[in-house]
């Protein structure tokens, strides 16, 4: 078989083989197909397509090209959350405690941020002393002893959808339908869950810019999940601004903290509670979501999850201090206020906007090894359907002292549009697959 032939034959439009997917996905991992052929087998999949099948074979070769996780120790279902990535996301680190209070074991394997988008990752590292790294063992006691153990995806997991992501992203194909549910799903199936909730987000900030491909993605993920036998649930939900106020590492842990005590936007506690309330339904807790949810507000109303995010804090050594003491995680050198030059109500915020500039002041990273402080981003002070007065602060910039702060405030007011019309309330979540 030759990479050339499997290349040609895509680019021609023709159905790939379970055997050919084998062989470009096993050679790619074991560094015997070079990066150009795949950047070439990458684009033609992009313009021409895959077939149910052949997304299906992608993904399983894509999971079974490292090692897989073995959650059998761990007794109940185990529950998984993604979200296809967005701007100002914090909602594993509420979910996971919350749902961990809940009784459900959750047991994680997360990303960093990369571009735009940020990474659960990144964000507990904003908590003095937590550690990302745990060895399967203790990553499966801490599941059994704290019902929540949220790591580093580890170098061997899904390896061909960590070399295929990092070509993705520099050769523009990344927003492809067939190659996104392969890549979350690969990662879904080696964690080992046995019932998956999927975040499509759609929007400005997110992959998907329109409702229809968010819808097929989910329809695709959903297939996919179901085939090998992975209760799967998608919501497809609001990206067309940030998910609550708090865009950057130690700001979105502060905002996850204040949503854990239930004083949280309103938009990301909503989030919270449909994806929740699918996970419980998923793991057998509640017969229907609108039971889940009357269990998962009063979780957060009585204080067990917050009770919960610091026992998980504390089993992963940081200190659950931050809290209650803000202070504790690293604050920016400088805060500088935007102020918006017209006068209206905000009818859109280009939430990609906002993401790259949160990355301009050092939240995010544009390539894979590139470091980020944690403690800049931005804090967005009126999001859409807020009326607005001309000089009045729409956003706040938390940046290093000697940062060049004009990119980033002019980013910000450009990602802003004031209208003179109130827009319609927009709900968070789109629809469900
Ligand atoms: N998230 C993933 O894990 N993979 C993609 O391709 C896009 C979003």
């Amino acid at each position: 078989m030759r990479m050339y032939d499997i290349i040609l034959k895509k680019r021609r439009g023709l159905e790939l083989t379970t055997a050919e997917i084998d062989f470009f996905i096993d050679g790619y991992t074991k560094d015997e197909i070079p990066d150009y052929q795949v950047s070439a087998l990458l684009m033609a999949i992009f313009f021409q397509g895959f077939t149910e099948r052949e997304i299906g074979d992608l993904t399983m070769a894509m999971a079974e090209s490292g090692e897989q996780t073995d959650l059998k120790s761990i007794p109940g279902i185990k529950v998984d959350k993604h979200s296809t990535g967005g701007v100002g996301d914090k909602t594993t680190l509420i979910l996971g405690p919350l749902v961990a209070a809940a009784g459900v074991p959750v047991a994680k394997m997360s990303g960093r941020g990369l571009g735009h988008t940020g990474g659960t990752i990144d964000k507990l590292e904003a908590i003095p002393g937590f550690r990302v790294a745990l060895d399967n063992a203790a990553f499966i006691e801490q599941v059994n002893r704290v019902k929540i153990a949220v790591v580093a995806q580890t170098g061997n997991l899904a390896p061909a959808d960590k070399k295929l992501y990092a070509l993705r992203d520099v050769t523009a194909t990344v927003d492809s339908i067939p190659l996104i549910a392969a890549s979350v799903m690969s990662k879904k199936i080696a964690a080992g869950a046995d019932a998956i909730v999927l975040d499509v987000k759609v929007g400005s900030g997110a992959f998907m810019k329109k409702s229809e491909d968010a819808f097929n993605l989910a329809r695709t993920m959903v297939d996919i999940g179901t085939r090998v036998g992975r209760k799967t649930v998608a919501l497809v939900t609001d990206m067309d601004q940030p998910l609550g106020y708090a865009i950057g590492n130690a700001l979105e842990v502060k905002e996850a903290i204040a949503t854990l005590k239930g004083q949280g936007p309103k938009d990301l506690h909503e989030l919270c509670m449909h994806l929740g309330s699918e996970m419980l339904v998923l793991a057998g807790v509640d017969k229907d979501t609108a039971k889940a949810r009357e269990r998962l507000e009063k979780i957060i109303f009585e204080g067990q999850a917050l009770e919960k995010f610091k026992e998980f804090i504390v089993a992963q050594g940081g200190d659950p201090e931050v809290c209650s003491k803000e202070g504790l995680l690293p604050p920016a050198e400088i805060i500088y206020p935007v102020s918006s030059l017209e006068e209206g109500y905000v009818t859109e915020i280009d939430a990609e906007q906002i993401g790259l500039a949160a990355m301009s002041l050092g939240a995010g990273r544009a390539t894979k090894d590139a470091a980020i402080d944690l403690s800049v981003g931005l804090v967005l002070k009126k999001k859409i359907g807020e009326g607005i007065g001309k000089g009045e602060i729409i956003a706040e910039l938390h940046a290093a002292k000697g940062q060049e702060l004009l990119g980033a405030e002019d980013m910000v007011r450009n990602a802003y549009t004031i209208g003179h019309n109130k827009p319609a309330v927009r709900e968070i979540v789109l629809g469900r697959v």
